[in-house]
């Protein structure tokens, strides 16, 4: 006879605990347990550990699997376990840890592996590779692909949160903080009468009422210098959307700048001249042409697809020189100046930064960061069985996205979502402008260090997001390939993972539509090739999610500085533009308290939220992950304290890829 002993761990959620029996057997080489009760009399109450002995006539061999099984207390009184872990001492002296972190419903069974990470050709044991086989089966019934629409990432099967398999839900106190959150909104709202006022503000200054306990630093630093120029180019670098400025040694034939209309911006100097001396840059929004805009309540708005030229002066600043507001250049089209009226080149700027909300919301946000995150996790749930270093890899990365997409599905882009009834980008032209986002996606975009290379942005002084997002790159880029190399020795060894060859062709299809212009891998033949790419997928679903998503009620709290929709078509000639155009032409009351709590809700911390670098699951028990790990955490903690000491000599410090604020994964 020899003796297992067995400890159980529950979670710790509200709701872990269970009185329902549990059965579990373990598994080996040689062979099997019999099934034994382990919930006898007491439950398995949450956040506790329990040890049982299970008796065996003789040793089990090298354990392989535990299973695990749930049936009702007396046959009629069940509830879901939620079980962290299963860790077992054999009789041979070896402390064996199987991870869980899964829910066991009534009259189901779970098989967990050892959390020794093991590749689909090491894995040679018949149990252990019919597991495999197993799992993947099961998890491609559960997380389903559906055609949203034509032409945009592939997305879940499910209409609503609550179809989702437990696991990946949000977790008791995250659903119940947003909807609570969300409520307080529109209760207040409500409250002040303004949601659903259709007049327009009576001035600038009327916005601070609508503000009151919402202020922060940078709300207030923004509203005190919203229209200064300064201010406004600051922003291509540090602001929401730091990705749709670059380097610009030819202006577009479409942009017909001359030096007369920028000599005074360029104290004296020519275009020309600046250009060689790579000053000059350009930003061009083009992907909004002929983008009609949507209604709001009944009332038409409009869209611009301007290009904006840039000029970084001697004192390192980003100072817009030049402003068309849209492609076609024309006379009823002028190219506005800083030399122009106050409220002509105010009103230019506005439109600007209106479709900086489309591009920003649609393409950089929505696009790039969430639903790339979708693609990455379905792949991630379908393809990669438990025991898979990728999966464990990547387990922290994927936490929240299905239901966070789902939401805004339901909540933001639908037929009634509030960027439908709020955004002049709402509607048909955000299904258009996500076609055209998706059509012109490409690998290198993603990667950082070549997007900033591609961008032409290597020197420019005070680009905070660069600085910041190529050290974070680096090193998550330096976690992964010190991890994927202890599980991948050889590039042949990427070669012969058919579970990853699957996940990565998936992306490439589903998510990235097959286009081989993306630059997309649809396949991995070397160790450095994935390491490239998982370091995209990480940095994409933290950093990147964190730089655009973090600050949206920050520099959009102050509504003229992010406009979600405006209300009459761009001037077409100068000099006819007045404070009281502006007014008339930014959102009404009801559009801006809308948009502005929208944005609060989408850039509120929760309680429930997980920093990069934090792995709340133990899903390793081998020492070189381990040691990796804490290798990383103290890299992120390096560069938080960088970031910090720079802050200090900012006057608006860039807080967003301080890791302490990045979160592991796109939840929000
Ligand atoms: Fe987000």
């Amino acid at each position: 006879m020899v003796v297992y002993t067995v400890t159980a761990h529950t979670g710790k959620g509200l709701t872990a605990g269970t009185t329902s029996l549990i059965y579990i057997q373990l598994r080996g080489t040689e062979a099997e347990s019999e099934e034994q009760n382990l919930n006898r009399i007491q439950g398995f109450w949450q956040g506790s550990e329990r040890t049982f002995k299970i008796n065996c006539k003789a040793s089990l061999g090298e354990l392989v699997s535990v299973k695990l099984y749930s049936k009702p207390f007396m046959g009629l009184l069940y509830n879901q376990w939620f079980c962290d872990k299963i860790s077992v001492n054999t009789p041979e002296g070896d402390k064996i840890l199987f991870p869980c972190y899964c829910w066991l419903d009534c009259n189901e069974r779970l098989v967990l592996r050892p959390a020794k990470a093991s590749l689909v050709f090491q894995d040679t044991n018949l149990i252990a590779q019919r597991h495999r086989t197993r799992q993947r089966e099961e998890q491609q019934k559960l997380f389903r692909w559906r055609v949203h629409a034509q032409g945009i990432p592939q997305v879940i099967d499910y209409d609503t949160a609550l179809a989702l398999p437990a696991e990946v839900r949000f977790s008791f106190t995250k659903e119940t903080e947003f909807y609570s959150s969300a409520g307080k909104q529109l209760a207040a709202l409500k409250l002040t009468g303004l949601a659903d006022c259709r007049r327009s503000w009576e001035s600038i200054s009327q916005l601070e009422v609508i503000l009151c306990e919402n202020r922060n630093k940078t709300i207030d630093y923004v509203q005190e210098h919203w229209d200064e120029d300064e201010f406004f180019g600051y922003q291509y670098l540090n602001g929401l959307n730091p990705m749709m400025i670059q380097h610009c040694s030819k202006l577009p034939e479409n942009f017909p700048v001359t030096d007369d209309m920028v000599k005074d911006s360029l104290s004296g100097s020519s275009l020309e001249q600046e250009m060689k001396k790579g000053n000059i840059f350009l930003s061009d929004y083009k992907m909004l042409d002929g983008l009609v805009g949507n209604e709001v309540s009944g009332r038409q708005q409009y869209l611009t697809a301007p290009l904006v030229l840039l000029y970084c002066n001697p004192h390192g600043m980003m100072m817009p020189i030049a402003i068309q507001l849209k492609q076609k250049p024309s006379k009823e089209n002028p190219i506005f100046l800083p030399s122009d009226s106050n409220a002509d080149w105010k009103l230019a700027k506005i439109f600007v930064r209106n479709a900086e909300f489309g591009v920003h919301e649609v393409d950089f946000h929505l696009l790039r960061t969430h639903l790339l995150a979708e693609v990455f996790t379905m792949a991630t749930l379908r393809h990669l069985p438990s025991p898979h270093p990728l999966y464990k890899l990547l387990f922290p990365h994927i936490r929240y996205t299905l239901q966070i997409n789902i939401m805004a599905r339901g909540l933001l882009i639908s037929k009634d979502g509030a960027i439908t009834k709020y955004a002049g980008v709402g509607g048909e032209s955000l299904d258009n402008l996500l076609k055209r986002a998706t059509a012109s996606l490409t690998y290198s975009s993603l990667c950082l260090p070549d997007n900033i290379s591609e961008r032409g942005l290597e020197n420019v002084p005070h680009y905070y997001y660069r600085d910041d997002g190529m050290k974070l790159w680096k090193i998550i880029n330096k976690f992964v390939a010190a991890f994927l190399s202890h599980y991948y020795q050889h590039d042949a060894h990427i070669q012969k993972d058919t579970e990853l060859q699957r996940w990565i062709s998936e992306i490439f299809t589903n998510g990235f539509l097959g286009r081989d212009g993306s630059g997309i891998p649809s396949s991995f033949q070397t160790l450095k090739d994935l390491i490239k790419f998982v370091t995209m997928v990480i940095f994409t679903a933290s950093g990147q999610h964190a730089a655009v998503n973090n600050g949206q009620f920050d520099f959009g709290g102050w509504m003229p500085n992010y406009p979600t929709a405006l209300r009459k078509p761009p001037p077409k000639e100068k000099g006819q533009t007045t404070e009281d155009t502006i007014l008339e032409t930014l959102p009404d009351v009801s559009t801006t308290v809308n948009g502005m709590a929208v944005l609060r809700l989408l850039s509120k911390d929760s309680a429930d939220h997980y920093p990069l670098g934090c792995f709340p699951e133990k899903l390793y028990d081998e020492e070189v992950p381990f040691k990796l790990v804490e290798d990383f955490q103290k890299d992120l903690r390096e560069l938080s304290d960088l970031i910090e000491e720079r802050n200090k000599k900012l006057e608006l410090p860039y807080t967003y890829l301080n890791p302490k604020n990045v979160d592991n994964s796109v939840a929000i």
